[in-house]
């Protein structure tokens, strides 16, 4: 099969490939220097938007609405755009082998792609209960959510299960959007999941319990403190029931699961230094592989602002990273710099008429994060800036009692 030799490949068609592609284009890249290469059949899109409006009953977003780069308020990128740029969109290929020392790749059709320098941005993929060798776990109608064809799946199986009932397991980003998104197509939804409180990584108990609450509200069932240890099925392989560990057993005719994702990292392993379970970089997403780097999801990076290697699995950081890392390719080439990466986390969510931000860390001692439900984009910004400067916090009945008004003064 013929070869194909790019200057630069992005391994991946996700969000920071879509942001990575605009700054080349920034930059000056030449027709026919760069290309991407995607598992998926579609351009670089807005993930964000598969758990939220493309399962909304009204409303309804679908490509090409959500294109990169319209998710942070860019011009969306259209296949035609990758055309007249003369970046190759090569989708539908799934490298299957990385040989960083002969700088090739293969794909699973068997083609050979040659570059100079390559961008590695494979995201992460879902955690799955087969892989704990979960009773019953490949049973149909069993839904996870990364990619637009799994988006699809679950479209249908809400259509064909009109008034169903749901289970949810996980009480994370997926569980939390997902349970809602359900409900809002008028299916019965009970979550469960293992911690006492949802989102326990970032929440605190009192954020957790207003979310509950307003859940409850909706009419979805929360079962706390136990986990999903066997699927029944009908005649047809399709789920019927759930069986939790504490021996109770839900019905249900959609089951989604969202209990983590995993980086792909399995391209570059041994061949790449890893730190916390992704690919590690610096500053400049360079791996310690020469002219690899690595975005979005898989890198683990310097965060500047907590003195430690990260990985931030976020829109905002894939979408950053991705711009960084063409900057200093750049700049590397034509011989000057650029500033290290100096990256604030920020995490969002919507669910219902709810819409969070999170700016900073979530350990306790001075304020380290901010978090705020409806906030104005005045507001934001000044939780933002809070979350940068850090200030020490030394009474917390003050900062409960002046809330906002303690941000503003800082
Ligand atoms: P991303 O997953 O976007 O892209 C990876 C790409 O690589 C995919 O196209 C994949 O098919 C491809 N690929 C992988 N291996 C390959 C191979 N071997 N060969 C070829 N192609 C390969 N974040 C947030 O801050 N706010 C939010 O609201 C949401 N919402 C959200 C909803 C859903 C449903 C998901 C799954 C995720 C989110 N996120 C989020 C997280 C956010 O979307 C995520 O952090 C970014 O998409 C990461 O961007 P990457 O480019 O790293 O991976
Ligand atoms: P997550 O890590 O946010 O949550 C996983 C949840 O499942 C946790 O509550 C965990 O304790 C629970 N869990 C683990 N094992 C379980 C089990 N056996 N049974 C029941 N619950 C179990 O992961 P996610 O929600 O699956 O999200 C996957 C990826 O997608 C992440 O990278 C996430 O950042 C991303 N995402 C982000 C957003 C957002 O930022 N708004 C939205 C959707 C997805």
């Amino acid at each position: 099969m013929a070869e194909k030799s790019f200057k630069y490949v992005i391994v991946g068609g996700g969000v920071s490939a879509g942001y990575a592609a605009r700054e080349f284009a920034k930059q000056g890249v030449k027709s026919g220097e760069l290309a991407i290469i995607s598992k998926e059949a579609v351009a670089p899109y807005e993930r964000p938007a598969l758990s939220k409006a493309y399962l909304f009953p009204e409303g309804t977003a679908r490509l090409p609405g959500f294109h990169v780069c319209v998710g942070s308020g860019g011009e969306r990128l259209l296949p035609e755009w990758y055309t007249e740029k003369g970046i190759s969109l090569i989708l539908n290929t799934e490298i299957v082998k990385a040989d960083l020392a002969s700088k090739t790749l293969i794909s699973a059709a068997g083609e050979t792609f040659k570059y100079q320098i390559l961008i590695v941005a494979t995201g992460s993929t879902v955690i799955r209960l087969t892989d704990f060798g979960v009773e019953g776990a490949d049973a149909k109608n069993i839904f996870y959510l990364r990619e637009i064809d799994d988006a699809n799946k679950l479209v249908e199986a809400i259509k064909a299960k009109k008034n169903g009932k749901a289970l949810i397991v996980g009480g994370g980003y997926i569980g939390l959007e997902l349970s809602a998104a359900l409900r809002m197509n008028n299916i019965d939804v009970c979550m469960v999941y293992p911690e006492p409180w949802c989102m326990p990584r970032l929440f605190t108990a009192g954020i957790a319990s207003f979310y509950e609450s307003y859940y409850a509200n909706k009419g979805i069932d929360i079962i706390k403190g136990t986990v999903a240890v066997g699927f029944g099925k009908n005649e047809n392989g399709e789920v019927v029931d759930v069986k939790l560990k504490d021996g109770r057993v839900i019905e249900a005719d959609i089951v989604v699961v969202g209990v983590g994702g995993r980086p792909l990292t399995t391209l570059v392993k041994s061949q790449v230094e890893e730190e916390k379970g992704g690919i590690k970089t610096d500053a400049f997403f360079k791996t310690s592989s020469p002219d690899v780097y690595a975005v979005g999801d898989v890198a683990t990076f310097p965060l500047k602002l907590f003195n430690e290697l990260r990985r931030v699995e976020h829109v905002d950081h894939a979408r950053k990273s991705a711009e960084q890392a063409v900057k200093a390719i750049f700049a590397s080439e034509q011989g000057t710099s650029i500033e290290e990466y100096d990256y604030l986390p920020y995490f969002y969510s919507r669910a219902f008429d709810l819409s969070w931000q999170f700016y900073g860390d979530n350990v306790d001692g001075k304020v380290v994060g901010v978090f705020l439900e409806s906030g104005t984009p005045e507001e934001n910004k000044a939780i933002a800036k809070l979350a940068r400067v850090q200030p020490l916090v030394d009474n917390l009945d003050r900062l409960a009692a002046e809330g906002l008004a303690f941000a503003a003064n800082i």
